[in-house]
């Protein structure tokens, strides 16, 4: 496993950092064994992941976390998250005790803003996220889901540890202006669903196999599932990107989702790959991807086959909401 420097170089992670959201068992995800997930979570450190993230949107997530970690707390840096109305001064001291006490932990290390708010001013909530850093009760600010107006707000008033934002094969929008103004501002990107919610390990061969809590994507046209995007989709484009990336995979003699994840670390500006996996054999066969540097060659070639999904799509960083209607800015 290779680390790398988030925090403008405090912090140390894991290139690849397990994604917890899954093992909350929530409606997108559906029912999550509780053994397999503690079981992920031990079998995660053991191939020498230390990066972990969660947060308080999860289902029962930060519980589960804090449950697996709470022998190994020193080896082990924790993410969480807060959003919506607790973003103000006054619900967020409340909001970090309630993480606080579901990962049974005195010091968040990486607290994120989940997603900008629109109500609740930057400057409110970077005031009261460095007050809880004064006392103590979390180590670095963090932020996800925002784009360069959401970081030109936020850059005078502190930079963050990371911005956490939807990056993947099939899923490329950061690439046309967040990802140039994090460089330019020297924010670390470290990438959500960026096996596009499973799609990228080749076991869906169409839409139809996809289960419903995720069909809820930008990828899949509005008609699907739960979706409240009201647009098109593009889901030609996607499987037939999938298809593509699978034969790159074979001919190269990889793994295609850890390839995809290798694609991904080979990126100027990602630091870490946040890969979601729900038993000890999805986050063992994800990890690979941390020792993994993927040839020129490789890499190119799936520029090239994600180039006409990635045209489609746009520069619409938001996997849920359309562009009007999303608060990434
Ligand atoms: N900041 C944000 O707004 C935000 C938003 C989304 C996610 N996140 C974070 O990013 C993390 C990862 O994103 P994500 O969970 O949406 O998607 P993901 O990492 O792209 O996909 C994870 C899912 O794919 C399947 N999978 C993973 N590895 C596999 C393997 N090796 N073989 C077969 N199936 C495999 C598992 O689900 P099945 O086994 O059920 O198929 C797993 O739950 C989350 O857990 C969360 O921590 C943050």
């Amino acid at each position: 496993m290779r680390y790398t420097k988030i925090a403008q170089g405090q912090l140390e992670v894991s290139t690849v950092c397990m994604g917890c959201w899954a093992l909350g068992g929530d409606r997108t995800w559906g029912p999550q064994d509780k053994t397999d997930a503690i079981a992920a979570i031990h079998a995660a450190m053991d191939v020498g992941i230390n990066f972990f993230d969660t947060a308080t949107g999860y289902g029962n997530s930060e519980l589960l976390v804090g449950e697996a970690l709470r022998d190994r707390r020193e080896e082990v840096v924790i993410a969480t998250k807060v959003g919506g109305r607790n973003l103000t001064a006054e619900k967020l001291p409340a909001a970090c005790e309630q993480s606080l006490t579901n990962l049974g932990i005195d010091c968040i290390d990486v607290y994120h803003i989940h997603w900008p708010s629109r109500r609740v001013s930057v400057d409110e909530t970077v005031r009261a996220m460095e007050d809880l850093k004064a006392a103590g009760k979390i180590r670095h600010i963090a932020v996800s889901n925002f784009g360069p107006e959401n970081l030109s707000e936020l850059l005078p008033l502190t930079i963050p540890a990371a911005n956490q934002l939807a990056y993947s094969l099939l899923f490329r929008a950061i690439e046309f202006e967040i990802l140039p103004a994090c460089l330019d501002g020297d924010v670390a990107v470290t990438c959500y669903s960026p096996l596009m919610q499973g799609l990228l390990t080749g076991k869906f061969g169409s839409a139809d196999d996809v289960p419903d809590g995720r069909l809820r994507t930008r990828i899949f046209n509005s008609d699907r599932a739960d979706a409240l995007h009201g647009e098109a989709g593009a889901e030609k484009e996607t499987f037939a990107a999938i298809a593509e990336i699978a034969e790159v995979a074979r001919q190269a003699g990889m793994d295609m989702a850890v390839m995809s994840l290798a694609w991904l670390l080979g990126r100027e500006g990602v630091a870490s790959v946040i890969a979601g996996a729900r038993s000890p054999d999805q986050i063992r066969r994800n990890a690979a991807a941390g020792d993994l540097i993927l040839p020129a060659n490789v890499s190119t070639r799936l520029d090239e086959v994600t180039e006409p999904l990635r045209e489609t799509m746009g520069a619409n960083a938001d996997m849920w909401e359309p562009q009007s209607a999303s608060p990434i800015r």
